[in-house]
């Protein structure tokens, strides 16, 4: 979403100026022009220098000094942006932007756009839960604007409380889902399943598999980031929540059952990544298992097969983990489970399948059309795979 579109992201007068550079570099590496707009406290957190060097583009700080192209013009940059982002936004530039002031530059530039507006607020903790300020992000929101919760943390003041700038990553994740309002995607409410689910044995123990859950998420912020209403349903993983994304955490197969057979009431798409246990002990002890015995017998039955189980009409997307006869086997599944698509991952690879950043898959459509793509990270994986989905769903259509 972020290749080639105009960013301006404004910086005000916080500490947290400072993480601006880092967000200007992850977004200048992904291919977005960064025009960079500081207040003038800003520029005693950072130097304007910094955030040229990382965009390469000129620093607007000055709305009377001629020294860019876009001083000229004080509503140019409002103009050409896709989104404005203002990041950390301060309590001042937050109240001034609720009653409409512009005296300067970057006052200017969001009164004056027509992009969507991204706030992401840092401030002491008493300033942050004043109602003031809380009354004035309220006015922001109700007209539109996006705001980016600030985190619960150690504030510069050396107090504990809310008020710590978002974490960048998330920021940026917030950027991606704004402008991909308008993707290919948008409004198709996709539920993705993720990770590998975990079948108690006794209270400490389970039976689990090395799913990372890293395919699943992937999938999530690339139908996130296309514009989509996501639903993700995760089995246990160590993954950070993805922003923007509504989270159900599910630990079991029946549980995850549950959980997919409600989403999928109002799904134009379930994407299963999850490695679901095909097996759960038939009975969970109540008390830890003793090992007084040199051998113990689990009896084992099968777990609902959610896939092939979940009725509705939406497009099915299924994953299958083969190190064999790899097209052969994920066709079967194909047509047992009555899916669209089967993404047949190549687990023979320790570059790809179970914790891996990347993957080498062969898509399969219930039309018969095979395509084996090279190894690619999870996230071009995933993009690869709503290629197809956006097919389908226009065929739907
Ligand atoms: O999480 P990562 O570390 O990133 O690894 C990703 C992955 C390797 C787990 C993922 O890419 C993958 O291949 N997931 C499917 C794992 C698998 O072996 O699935 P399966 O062949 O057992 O099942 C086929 C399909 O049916 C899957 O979509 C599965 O979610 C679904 N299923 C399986 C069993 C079951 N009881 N109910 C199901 O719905």
């Amino acid at each position: 979403m972020l290749a080639n579109k105009t960013i301006v992201l404004g910086i005000t007068g916080s500490i947290a100026a400072y993480k601006a550079a880092d967000i200007a570099s992850k977004l200048t590496r992904a291919g977005a022009s960064v025009e960079v707009v500081m207040t003038d406290s800003a520029t005693r957190f950072v130097a304007p220098l910094t955030l040229r060097s990382i965009t390469g583009r000129p620093v607007v700080t000055d709305m009377f000094e001629l020294a860019s192209e876009f001083s000229i013009e004080h509503i140019a940059l409002a103009e050409v942006a896709d989104v404005v982002v203002i990041a950390p936004a301060t309590a001042n530039i937050i109240a001034k932007l609720s009653t409409g002031i512009a005296d300067d530059m970057l006052a200017c530039t969001v009164l004056a756009t027509k992009a969507p507006i991204i706030l992401a607020p840092a401030m002491n903790v008493n300033m942050f839960e004043n109602p003031i300020t809380q009354e004035n992000l309220s006015k922001l929101k109700a007209r539109g604007f996006t705001i980016v919760d600030p985190a619960c943390g150690r504030l510069a003041s050396g107090k504990i409380g809310l008020g710590r700038l978002a974490e960048v990553d998330e920021i940026i994740a917030t950027i991606n889902q704004v402008l991909g309002r308008s993707g290919d995607i948008a409004g198709k409410r996709i539920v993705v399943t993720a990770g590998g689910t975990q079948e108690p044995i006794d209270p400490v123990r389970h039976i689990g598999n090395r799913s990372s859950g890293k395919m699943g998420y992937a999938v999530a912020e690339a139908a996130r980031d296309r514009g989509a209403v996501v639903l993700l349903i995760t089995a246990p993983t160590s993954l950070p929540q993805p922003a923007g994304i509504e989270v159900v955490r599910v630990r079991t197969a029946a549980g995850m059952k549950e959980a997919v057979a409600e989403a999928v009431a109002q799904a134009d798409v379930l994407i299963m990544a999850a490695a679901v246990a095909d097996y759960q002990p038939q009975s969970v002890a109540e008390a830890k298992i003793k090992k007084d015995s040199p051998s113990l017998t689990l009896e084992l039955i099968r777990t609902p097969d959610i896939l092939a189980e979940v009725k509705g009409n939406f497009i099915r997307v299924g994953f299958a983990a083969e190190s064999e006869d790899i097209v052969a086997n994920a066709k079967q599944k194909l047509e047992k489970k009555q899916l669209d698509i089967i993404v047949a991952n190549d687990i023979t690879d320790a570059d790809s399948g179970f914790g891996a950043d990347t993957n080498k898959v062969i898509l399969i459509s219930r039309d018969g059309k095979v395509e084996t793509l090279p190894l690619l990270s999870k996230r071009e994986v995933a993009d690869k795979i709503l290629d197809r989905v956006v097919g389908l769903l226009a065929k739907k259509a």
